[in-house]
């Protein structure tokens, strides 16, 4: 079901820009200040709204996505940017990108907001991502944990009731699969459901790969709902942060700040 602001193209792409300037900036600003000249790299970038705060800032930016026609919108927005050659976009995937890096790029920030449940393979996603980062450099994520209510993304089901029902891609496959079968994001909804990211998960990929949290926020609310629906932001309690499983349940999006020890 698709809300005005996946319909408004302008609309979606400053509900990104709002969130990345209220939250994710400030996030990455408690550990280091962003100076101008940086090198910034969003992983699945979309038409760019997330590095919108960091171009104003004057860093040098970079956005890689697999679709066409989100990087050619992108293009047409930061037009005058990329003439300038302060903003670069590719329609790559991910790993190709970082294996055909010919002039061996490196980065200063690596931004991944809603991206890493979309993609296969999270530990050689973390093993990738480590050999772009420059010096002292730190690694963005967002992402929501597969078990929250629509953390099969099922809100972009056609069928409303589908759309709107929460929880049930937690089912068992052959009763999920059948119950989205007809569905135009079948294969979206079924790969989403097979990433199955949390934040258990990935805390142990990132431990073996030798990161270390800076910090790490997970909210009951998630800032996003706040540009999206008009609600207030919320962390989640902190009693309920600590149980592992449970937490899943009911964290709309987990924040990560990271890097290597
Ligand atoms: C949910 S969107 C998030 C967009 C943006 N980061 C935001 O916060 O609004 C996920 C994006 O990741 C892109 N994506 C998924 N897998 C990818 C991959 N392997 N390499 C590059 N981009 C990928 C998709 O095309 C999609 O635009």
């Amino acid at each position: 079901m698709a809300f005005d602001f996946h319909k408004d193209r302008n609309k979606y792409f400053y509900l990104q820009y709002n969130n990345s300037r209220d939250y994710i900036l400030p996030f990455i600003q408690k550990y280091k200040k962003i100076k101008s000249k940086e090198k910034i790299l969003e992983i699945g970038c979309r038409d760019g709204g997330v590095l919108k705060p960091f171009i104003d800032l004057s860093c040098e930016c970079f956005g890689v996505d697999l679709s066409k026609k989100h990087i050619s919108d992108a293009k047409k927005i930061y037009e005058k940017e990329i003439k300038k050659n302060q903003v670069h976009f590719f329609v790559q995937d991910i790993y190709d990108f970082i294996n055909e890096n010919k002039d061996k790029k490196k980065f200063d920030i690596i931004i991944l907001k809603d991206v890493i449940e979309h993609i296969f393979d999270h530990k050689k996603l973390i093993q990738n991502v480590k050999k772009i980062l420059n010096k002292n450099a730190c690694i963005y994520l967002g992402f929501p944990p597969w078990q929250n209510p629509y953390g099969g993304h099922q809100q972009v089901c056609k069928n409303k009731f589908l759309a709107l029902m929460p929880y049930y891609h937690i089912l068992p496959n052959f009763i999920y699969l059948s119950l989205i079968k007809n569905d135009p994001s079948f294969l979206f909804l079924k790969d989403t459901k097979n990433t199955k990211i949390t934040p258990s998960i990935f805390e142990k990929i990132i431990k073996k790969e030798n990161f270390e949290i800076l910090y790490r926020d997970m909210y009951f609310i998630s800032p996003m709902y706040k540009y999206k629906f008009g609600l207030k932001p919320r962390k989640l309690w902190k009693f309920l942060e600590k149980k592992n499983y449970l937490r899943n349940f009911f964290t709309t999006t987990c924040d990560y700040l990271i890097k290597i020890k």
